[in-house]
């Protein structure tokens, strides 16, 4: 026994052989490392569908609203009847499709950038509830 021991400690360096030892420690850093970048890189790839999806109310009132709620730039107003029924003859689809592209004063998607189609869709469906 002490004829091995002396061998170990030879071999690492004159450190005692042992779970605790330097190497064993910076393994396993490297491998919580690992774990976290893992972790995060499954979040980054989650495809926004499965996040939590705003309702038309919070996307109005954070992203739409800025123009929406007064008819800045010429934006059709929520309550305003006339302007939004006339819009919404156009089905949902085009509506959409419109909102995404932009049209005259309204930027692409109102600057909702990370709005998806259906977070889009809910707040078209939002101000059209509301212009009645
Ligand atoms: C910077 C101001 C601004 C913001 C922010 C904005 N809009 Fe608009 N929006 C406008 C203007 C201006 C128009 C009228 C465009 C026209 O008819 O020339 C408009 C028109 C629309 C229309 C009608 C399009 C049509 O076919 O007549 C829809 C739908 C719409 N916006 C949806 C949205 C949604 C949804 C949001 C929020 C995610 C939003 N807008 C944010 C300015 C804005």
């Amino acid at each position: 026994m002490t004829h091995l021991q002396g061998w170990q400690a030879d071999f690492c360096g004159g450190r005692p052989v042992s779970p605790n030892n330097k190497l064993m420690s910076t393994y396993r850093k490297i491998t919580m490392k690992k774990v976290l970048i893992a972790a995060a890189a499954a979040t980054l790839m989650l495809p926004t569908a499965a996040m939590a999806e705003r309702d038309g109310l919070t996307v109005y009132n954070t992203k739409c609203g800025v123009c929406h709620a007064s008819g800045a730039a010429g934006a059709p107003k929520v309550g305003d009847a006339a302007d939004w029924g006339a819009r919404a003859t156009q089905g949902m689809d085009t509506l959409l499709a419109t909102a995404k592209k932009g049209k005259g004063a309204m930027p692409p998607s109102g600057l909702c950038m990370d709005c998806n189609d259906n977070e889009l869709k809910s707040a078209i469906q939002y101000m059209i509830d509301n212009s009645k």
